[in-house]
């Protein structure tokens, strides 16, 4: 796991009665942790990581009304909500889904990167690069082309992992990822020719019509609620016959949900609709699954859809 997001509240006894409160927590003496934490809110009202932890002690209690209340003032707290309140807000129910606030999904990656390659590919048994690098062989190998690709643009690049496995077949890579952190790592790798810090969507909006071969996706749209407009940008930017891969979490029903893990679940339904929507045709869908949790592989599909 990341290290934990701490906003100062400017209050030092308030901030100590946080730390005490986040041992009692880890400890499990939930009751005594939001005790605490109530009376450092009573210092510093506007202290966001108090609300946020707040937030989850009454949530880990089966409080959900208190733990709405108390992310909703997390979020007041830190109006770009980097504890990422919102994402438990919808995972609650209290609000419906939507994408999630890009300075959460910033901060998290941005803790996380020194150890990313590690706590996914060694625990979790990540393999979302070399699905959607097998996925892409056959697409191509179904229409009789060579899988090689003159310009690639890697969405959600975080360190390289996708450019890595297609370093051979691509010639110029752009890397478009929200956290610098992430993107000082894929620096480091010198597969790319271009790297971006953007949301992916704003991102693709800057490129001009019809400038790319491949777009990748690995593990990214597990932050993204809604892809049509994702889809419909990468088809835009595609050139004809242009590939877009990407992996998904998925589900058994038809629409999108927020699992446990605060990931985006895409059912199939979903994203078959989606690809149509954006006018991008289906080239290959099949379940397979990108990574472990608790050492059960996690539902997944890997997709390549063609710009016609
Ligand atoms: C689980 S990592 C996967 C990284 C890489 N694609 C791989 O396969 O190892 C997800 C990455 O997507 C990035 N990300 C999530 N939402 C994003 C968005 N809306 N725009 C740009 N990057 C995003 C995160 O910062 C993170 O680096």
């Amino acid at each position: 796991m990341p290290a934990r997001l701490f906003l100062s509240s400017g209050d030092l006894v308030a901030d100590r009665r946080y730390e005490f409160a986040r041992d009692l927590q880890l400890k499990g003496d939930l009751a005594a942790a939001a005790d605490l934490l109530t009376q450092a809110i009573e210092l510093a009202p506007g202290f966001a990581s108090a609300w946020f932890t707040l937030g989850e002690i009454r949530r880990q209690l089966g409080e959900r009304d208190a733990a709405i209340a108390a992310f909703r003032s997390a979020r007041d707290a830190d109006a770009d909500d980097r504890h990422g309140a919102s994402v438990w807000l919808m995972r609650l129910g209290a609000e419906g889904l939507s994408d999630m606030p890009p300075a959460y999904v910033r901060t998290l990656f941005d803790q996380y990167a020194p150890k990313f390659e590690a706590a996914l590919v060694d625990d979790l048994g990540y393999r979302g690069p070399s699905l959607l690098f097998k996925a892409v062989l056959a697409a191509r190998g179904a229409v009789r082309k060579p899988a090689f690709f003159k310009r690639a643009i890697d969405l959600g690049c975080g360190t390289g992992l996708a450019a890595a496995a297609f370093a051979r077949e691509v010639d110029h890579f752009t890397g478009i990822d929200l956290s610098p952190r992430m993107i000082e790592r894929a620096r480091a790798t010198g597969l790319y020719a271009e790297l971006e810090v953007a949301d992916m969507l704003q991102g693709l909006r800057g490129k001009p019509d019809a400038c790319a071969e491949l777009i990748l996706a690995a593990d990214a749209m597990v932050y993204v609620a809604n892809l049509v407009p994702l889809l419909k940008e990468a088809r835009r930017v595609l050139v004809s016959g242009g590939l877009l891969a990407f992996t998904v979490e998925t589900h058994r029903g038809d629409s999108v949900i927020l699992g446990e893990g605060l990931r985006y679940a895409h059912g199939e339904a979903y994203v078959r609709s989606a690809l149509q929507s954006a006018g991008l045709a289906l080239s290959q869908l099949e379940a397979l699954s990108a990574r472990n949790e608790d050492n059960t592989p996690v539902p997944g599909l890997v997709v390549v859809a063609a710009r016609p």
